[in-house]
């Protein structure tokens, strides 16, 4: 059944108060509301404010005729797309054309019969209606189209700028080689060519003037002594570039197509890596503590690289909460620490919980945590995007659980929990 739109009307525009009273009469017989207009003056006036559903326009009329309202109902933004209906004693084909050409839908000839106006009027109602829903699927289409691009956009420079550092955590394994590799003979010669010297100040314990000038000059014991010691630091400072190559491998890992079993420590431990620069304090930030609390986990069926990207989001947002805690003065009787805790439930699940002892999470706002683009932090620090996308990253595609806890001023728990067995067989 066609309806009317609520408070939608039909709009009879004619001059002949006979026409009219058929038309209404006809439209009334079927509950269908309507309003008249008796030139195109005024027709045009009320199709501006009140909007019709449909109108049925008579040809001749005195001052504005049908084809020229119907025109200028056409060329106005606001009454453009209202359907119009010619209502015409003039049979000849010309006038049917020029209608159709202006924009009409259709033509009903005089006299009328009842039958055919109702059937026609109905038949363009629902045209009317189906249209305006498509239109409407068109619009709601276009706008998911629109945000899924943005999403696809986002994923694709997210993945280009993972392969990215995988590529340079890969790039920095040759020259970390060389020097690696250089150590030992190096370590060798050194001890080498002290042994010789120190030999030749045996065999010759009165050297020349000019010896005894750069022994001096030189401080000999004490190069001997430091060579050593820089030795060492080479060794120290490889190892640390050999660990942060391989978290950034392990971090970026790009999993995104299938779940594999992975060790969620060595991800918890590579994203500790690539924040250390935070947690390490400067001349203004003292330094953070991080307790590492971690139970014997088996390994997770999830997308590692994803899961990576929920850890770096959370332990980001307590480092800030620490500093934030730190600048205004509240951590002068603490320790600033976040502690990780793992374990696995009696349900099999896989629980970490990561915690801080910063600012604390007012109640009012613990609702919108994971809405997206809610931050506390001013522009440019914060986006708001951290914890939605680790919330759907952690409901939806591991099918966990993600929990807060915080008090004001004491700190914040984060608590994630996913299943450690996929429920696929
Ligand atoms: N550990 C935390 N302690 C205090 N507040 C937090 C903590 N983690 C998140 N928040 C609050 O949640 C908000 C949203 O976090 P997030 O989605 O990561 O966006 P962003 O870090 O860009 O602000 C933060 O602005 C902050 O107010
Ligand atoms: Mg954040």
């Amino acid at each position: 059944m066609t309806k009317i739109s609520n408070n939608g009307f039909i709009l009879i525009v004619d001059d002949n108060p006979t026409n009219l009273s058929v038309l209404s009469e006809a439209l009334a017989s079927e509950g269908l509301r309507f309003r008249v207009a008796v030139d195109g003056e005024s027709a045009i006036a009320q199709a501006e404010r009140n909007q019709p559903d449909l109108i049925l326009l008579d040809v001749q009329m005195p001052g504005l005729n049908g084809f020229e309202t119907c025109r200028r109902l056409k060329a106005n933004p606001v009454t453009q797309k209202i359907p119009i209906i010619f209502t015409t004693a003039l049979a000849d084909m010309d006038s049917k054309t020029k209608g159709f050409s202006l924009g009409a839908v259709d033509y009903i000839p005089k006299p009328f019969a009842q039958e055919e106006v109702i059937a026609r009027v109905r038949v363009h109602l629902r045209l009317k209606q189906l249209n305006e829903f498509l239109e409407q699927q068109v619009r709601d289409r276009t706008a998911a189209l629109q945000q899924a691009q943005v999403k696809l956009v986002q994923q694709e420079k997210l993945s280009t700028l993972g392969e990215l550092i995988a590529g340079i955590g890969h790039e920095m394994n040759n020259p970390i080689n060389f020097i690696t590799s250089n150590i030992p003979p190096l370590e060798e010669y050194i001890g080498g060519v002290t042994e010789i010297l120190q030999l030749y100040q045996q065999e010759y314990p009165n050297p020349t003037a000019k010896i005894t000038t750069a022994l001096e000059d030189w401080d000999l014991e004490f190069i001997l002594q430091d060579m050593v010691k820089i030795l060492d630091s080479f060794k120290l400072g490889t190892e640390r570039i050999r660990q942060v190559s391989t978290s950034l491998r392990t971090f970026c890992r790009s999993d995104s197509d299938t779940k594999v079993p992975a060790d969620l420590h060595q991800g918890l431990d590579s994203t500790l890596m690539i924040l250390q620069h935070r947690l390490k304090g400067n001349g203004d930030l003292p330094g953070i503590e991080v307790i590492k609390k971690y139970g014997t986990l088996p390994e997770v069926n999830c997308y590692l690289g994803q899961m990576n990207q929920v850890f770096i989001n959370i332990i980001a947002n307590a480092i800030d909460a620490l500093d934030e805690a730190i600048n205004k003065g509240k951590m002068s009787n603490k320790i600033p620490q976040i502690q990780i805790t793992t374990e696995i439930n009696s349900q099999h699940w896989v629980v970490i919980r990561i915690a801080d002892n910063g600012i604390g999470i007012p109640e009012r706002l613990k609702q919108r945590l994971f809405e997206p683009l809610f931050t506390t932090k001013p522009v440019g620090k914060g986006t708001g995007l951290g914890l939605s996308i680790a919330h759907q990253i952690v409901v939806e595609k591991h099918k966990g659980t993600m929990e807060v806890n915080s008090q004001p001023g004491i700190g914040t728990e984060f608590k994630i929990a996913i299943p450690s067995v996929s429920t696929t067989v």
